[in-house]
Parts: structure tokens; C-alpha cells; sequence
């Protein structure tokens, strides 16, 4: 019999050699897109792991709490590590001692609105400083072996250069920008502005991540088709539905499903952090997961006080019981 050699698939686009497959992607999210988190979402399809923004000072002083934020598992490549700081040296010594560690490319933030980072000129405060911007892309990209990509906003309220900023980071020889449509102050309630995510696709011919107000699947397409952009960020509406990465809106999700996930995040949470940190980790995605469940109130205040596995795995049998009834 004959056998028909299986089609390989193709890439959406490239980190600069570095295939990617899929157009929808867990954002950096600190306090949550952790090693547990970042796999599971990578299992469902989300197309790169992004991990949490790490200082680059506590990286050069060996600060545990830091470096853990770049612990990854090997089948969530491709790895990015995002990295911060306003300091050039110690972005770019940072750069080359994580490189070790064997990422697939380093994503620099310049998109954090936090006022004690970006008032000290990193994160969104980087974009004030174009010329450091096109120093500091210069010497990592020469300095580094593996990819270079920023993350970015609009600007810096008032200043919205971001389209500068863009051409700059790609003129230095960054493979990839990925851009949040809001400015430093942004307003959350106001919707991300996805107008500028098109015009820097437009700017740039490296690839563009769009970013900001994806809150169900249909809008991964919309963004795309608004913006022209490679790959689509997604933060707060994967918390608690991961599923989004595999084309599942929440109500889509049975309580089987969602049961399952607990206990295998769970799991996760405990072997990478150990019991107690584990499940005080864990309370804030269950506030997610459970967040359109038709639950009491008093299974909700029961689920975040549990305080070993076991004890979380009969509560959520009976939330089933009490739901199926
Ligand atoms: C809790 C939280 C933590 C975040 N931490 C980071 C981070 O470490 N690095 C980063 O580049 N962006 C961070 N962001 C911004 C997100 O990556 C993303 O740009 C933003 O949430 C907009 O996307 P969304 O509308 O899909 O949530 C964070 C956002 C949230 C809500």
C-alpha cells in the first residue's frame, strides 16, 4: 500500500528564522503567564510562550525570585524572555547571560505604563528616549546570537511615536515588534486603538504582533483583518479561558473541561512552586475559571480557602453535584 507522506505545515510567519505556527499568542502577563500557565496555553495552541518581564538587575545579581520567571519547559518553544530596564549595560549584560539559558529570541518591554519602572525610562519610558532605543537595539543585536523583539505601546501619552520607535528597532535589526494600541495612560476603559497596530505593519516589513482588546475568537480574525497584523497578543481574556487558543469562546466550555483544566493547572502549580505557594498561586486563576459558573456564593469563598489538593478536588465535586442537580 502506498503510504502519503504527511504535508508539513506552514509556518503563519518567522521570528527571523524561527518558524511560528498559529496567529493567536498568550501575552507576557506578570503574575500569571508563569511556567504552569504559559504551557498549558501552549498545549491549546497559542503560538509562542512569553514569559513574565524579569529586571535585568535582578537577573546580573542572581536574584532567585527573577531568574525563576525564566525556568521554562522544553516543549514551550519557542521561548521568548522578556526583559527590562532603563539601563543599557545592564540590558544588554543581562542579554548575554540569559542567552545561556537557551531561549529562542529576547523580547525587550517597552510597553509597561507602571509609574516606578516607566518613570525611571523603562518599559513605556524607553519610548522617550529614541536615540537610547536605537543604541540599545544596536548592541544587542550585535552582541547576541539568538533574535531581538520589542514589545511596545503607542507612546508616551502626548507623544505617540511609535511608528518612529518601530522604524528604529527594525533599522537596528530587531526581527519582530509586537505593539499594545494604547499610550502610557491608555485609559482601560477605553477600547485599544488598532488603527496603529495597522499603521505599523505598514511602517515595518518585520512581522507585527497586534495587541489589545482581544476578548473573544472571532476578534482574533477581526484584528488581523483590521490591521494586517502577523500574529494576535492575547492577556486578560485568557485568563481563565485558555480554550481561547484553541478557537473556544468560554461559554463553549463544558464544566468537564473546565474541571479538568483546574486540576491539571493545578498540578502544574504545585509541582513548579511546591504545595503552599502552589494553591496561593492558583486562588487567582480559580477566581477566573469559576468567574461564569452559576455557583453559590459560598462555593466560591470555599474554592479560594482550600488549602491542600484534596481538599480542593472534593469541592469541586460537589460544585459539579450541586451544578448537574
Ligand atoms: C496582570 C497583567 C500583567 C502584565 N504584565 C506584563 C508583562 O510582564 N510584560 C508585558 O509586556 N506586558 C504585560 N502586561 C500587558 C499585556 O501583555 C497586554 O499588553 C495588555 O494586557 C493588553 O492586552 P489585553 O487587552 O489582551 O489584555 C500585563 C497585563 C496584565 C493585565
Amino acid at each position: 500500500m502506498q503510504t502519503i507522506p504527511e504535508q508539513t505545515p506552514t509556518p503563519t510567519f518567522h521570528v527571523d528564522k524561527i518558524p511560528i505556527y498559529g496567529d493567536a499568542l498568550l501575552a507576557p502577563m506578570m503574575g500569571f503567564s508563569d511556567l504552569p500557565y504559559r504551557s498549558l496555553c501552549r498545549e491549546l495552541g497559542s503560538s509562542i510562550s512569553y514569559t513574565e518581564f524579569a529586571r535585568a538587575e535582578g537577573l546580573i545579581h542572581n536574584m532567585r525570585r527573577v531568574s525563576e520567571k525564566l525556568i521554562y519547559r522544553e516543549d514551550e518553544r519557542p521561548i521568548a524572555f522578556q526583559i527590562y530596564t532603563h539601563d543599557i549595560d545592564y540590558m544588554v549584560n543581562a542579554a548575554l547571560k540569559i542567552q545561556e539559558l537557551k531561549p529562542d529570541f529576547i523580547d525587550i518591554n517597552m510597553g509597561c505604563p507602571t509609574k516606578a519602572i516607566a518613570n525611571s525610562g523603562a518599559g513605556v519610558g524607553l519610548m522617550r528616549t529614541p536615540i537610547k532605543v536605537a543604541h540599545l537595539f544596536k548592541r544587542l543585536v550585535k552582541e547576541l546570537d539568538i533574535p531581538i523583539t520589542a514589545k511596545i505601546r503607542m507612546g508616551w501619552d502626548d507623544c505617540q511615536n511609535y511608528k518612529l520607535i518601530s522604524r528604529i528597532v527594525e533599522e537596528a535589526g530587531a526581527s519582530l515588534i509586537a505593539i499594545h494600541g494604547r499610550t502610557r495612560e491608555g485609559g482601560r476603559e477605553r477600547d485599544a486603538n488598532w488603527d496603529v497596530i495597522g499603521e505599523v505593519k505598514q511602517t515595518v516589513n518585520i512581522p507585527v504582533i497586534g495587541n489589545g482588546d482581544v476578548k473573544i475568537v472571532a476578534d482574533i480574525e477581526k484584528m488581523k483583518k483590521h490591521t494586517g497584523c502577523d500574529g494576535v497578543m492575547i492577556g486578560r481574556a485568557a485568563i481563565g479561558n485558555p480554550w481561547i487558543f484553541s478557537g473556544k469562546d468560554r461559554h463553549e466550555v463544558t464544566f468537564e473541561e473546565v474541571q479538568e483544566m483546574m486540576v491539571k493547572h493545578l498540578d502544574r502549580n504545585l509541582e513548579f512552586y511546591g504545595e503552599k505557594l502552589g494553591i496561593n498561586l492558583f486562588r487567582k486563576h480559580v477566581v477566573q475559571y469559576i468567574a461564569p459558573m452559576k455557583t453559590t456564593r459560598r462555593y466560591r469563598r470555599d474554592l479560594l480557602t482550600r488549602e491542600t489538593k484534596e481538599e480542593f478536588l472534593i469541592l469541586l465535586g460537589q460544585i459539579y453535584e450541586n451544578l448537574v442537580k
